[in-house]
């Protein structure tokens, strides 16, 4: 009887020693914030809010990130619609090249962790969603680091784990135009 008691004792001991290992593991996994920025009200004309782009709201804080989470074979991510040509909401020409890019070309910025210095700058990743796949060339950085200032159009800093594509993506996955601007998908290099 005792030492049935004692063994069950020490099981729910290595249990616990288990999960809070298993939980160390994850969390090492887990790509944190890395600080955070307070929102400046765009100056008069300066956030273009078309295509559902955000404006910094003054005061509010947005978290920061040089992290994105670690890639697997299909890495979940969330897509977003962005313009890339001149005059577009896209801010500044694009940071892998210092040019502007024709929306119906399938190109996109990734976030700031998998953007990785630039280097996944001109390779093409595979984006996966509805059944469908489309090869997309990195050609720019959604910027996890900064926003709400004129480079970043007064838009927040991006979220760690953003596929920003132009028009030519959100079409060849077969997504209604009604429904472009905020869809998870899976991508994986090219
Ligand atoms: C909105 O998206 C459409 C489709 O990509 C694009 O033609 C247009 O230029 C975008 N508008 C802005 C302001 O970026
Ligand atoms: C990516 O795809 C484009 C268009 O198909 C191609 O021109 C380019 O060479 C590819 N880039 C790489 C690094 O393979």
């Amino acid at each position: 009887m005792k030492s049935s008691a004692i063994s069950s004792q020490g099981s729910i001991l290595l249990l616990v020693i288990l999960l809070s290992t298993i939980c160390l593991v994850a969390e090492a996994q887990q790509c944190r914030p890395s600080g955070k920025i307070r929102g400046r009200k765009a100056p008069a004309g300066q956030c273009n809010q078309e295509n559902d782009s955000d404006c910094c709201v003054a005061g509010k804080m947005y978290p920061t990130y040089t992290c994105s989470p670690p890639l697997s074979g299909s890495t979940k991510a969330y897509l977003t619609l962005n313009s890339f040509e001149a005059g577009g909401d896209g801010g500044g020409p694009s940071e892998c090249d210092n040019k502007y890019h024709n929306d119906n070309t399938p190109v996109v910025a990734l976030s700031t962790g998998w953007y990785n210095h630039g280097g996944r700058c001109h390779n093409n990743i595979t984006i996966s969603a509805n059944g469908r796949s489309v090869v997309a060339m990195v050609v720019d950085e959604c910027d996890s680091t900064e926003g709400c200032d004129a480079d970043h159009d007064y838009q927040p800093p991006c979220p760690n784990n953003i596929v920003d594509a132009s028009k030519a993506v959100w079409k060849a996955l077969g997504v209604p135009k009604d429904n472009w601007g905020g869809l998870d998908i899976t991508w994986s290099d090219a």
